[in-house]
């Protein structure tokens, strides 16, 4: 079974700036919590328990939040806070670690991945890109269907969503035969990264969900930049694909790309009104727009 997942958060986020300027994007807050959270919870929901994070020496602040607070804690033991006091140390279950490494140059999302290499071992694992948001129930998490697909085929998961024809530039596309249908997997005859708009093999894009054999590191080793002159993993797939399946998994869920900023409002706006304390009166606030 899949239990490590690699989350490459070194990027500057210069999409969400001027917020990330001086907080790493992964920290802004969508409603009362920051995004790297949902992304984190998403994993453990699928399994996995060993959380990889390939960071920057600017983003400390990711790895002090799913740390203890000690100081913090007894303050708010002191003051009897316990709601709190749970809030924050219930982060994540005490079966699940969180650890770093650090990616020394902004070589790719290709070499983000790979700068995780010995902590991988010979282990296949995820890859949760953190910018994107991806809502599902518990019970129809899309990476733990994925987690199963790959015990069962050994084939590598890609999870994808179709996207208007005109943005097929800004993603991984894939080439499959037959489209699959929401919740099932397609064998892939190809993937290409960010293809010129009427050059795309198909409208469906890689949402920045992957299920990969261990040996994708070898592949990434090997693999030359890319677009946009980068080592893109996207390439390294390709590569992949060539000698064996490897399978595009189509979502249920519902994707939110915080790294842009209108994808960040509407990520606000979906989780607020779901949230379980905030969702009511959020609801009459918006309502009382009368937009
Ligand atoms: C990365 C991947 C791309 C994927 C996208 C999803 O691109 O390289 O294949 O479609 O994430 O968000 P980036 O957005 O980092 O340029």
């Amino acid at each position: 079974m899949i239990k490590k997942a690699i989350l490459p958060v070194a990027g500057l986020g210069t999409r969400f700036l001027p917020a990330s300027k001086s907080i790493p994007k992964e920290m802004v807050t969508v409603v009362d919590r920051p995004a790297i959270e949902y992304v984190v919870k998403e994993a453990v929901a699928a399994g996995i328990e060993q959380i990889v994070l390939v960071t920057h020496s600017s983003k400390a602040s990711i790895e002090n939040y799913f740390d203890r607070n000690f100081e913090l804690e007894t303050t708010l033991e002191n003051k009897k806070k316990f709601d709190l006091l749970k809030e924050i140390t219930e982060i994540l279950p005490p079966n699940v670690s969180v650890i770093s490494v650090r990616q020394p140059q902004p070589l790719g999302l290709g070499h983000a991945v790979l700068c995780a290499k010995d902590i991988i071992g010979d282990e296949d694992f995820a890859v949760l890109l953190p910018d994107v948001l991806v809502k599902n129930t518990d019970a129809d998490n899309d990476l733990n269907l994925m987690i199963q697909r790959f015990s069962l085929t050994s084939a590598a998961q890609i999870m994808v969503e179709a996207v208007p024809d005109d943005l097929v530039d800004q993603y991984g596309i894939v080439d499959v035969t037959q489209a699959p249908a929401e919740g099932e997997s397609s064998i892939m005859q190809g993937i290409v990264e960010k293809p010129a708009v009427g050059t795309a093999p198909s409208n469906l894009s890689v949402v920045g969900r992957y299920v990969l054999p261990a040996k994708i590191m070898q592949l990434l080793e090997n693999t030359p930049k890319g677009a946009g002159n980068e080592i893109q993993l996207t390439d390294a797939i390709a590569a992949l694909q060539k000698i064996e399946n490897v399978e595009a998994y189509r979502m249920k869920g519902q994707t939110f790309d915080c790294g842009s900023k209108i994808g960040y409002l509407k990520a606000v706006l979906h989780y607020g009104i779901e949230h379980p304390k905030l969702g009511d009166e959020f609801k009459q606030l918006i309502q009382a727009l009368k937009l």
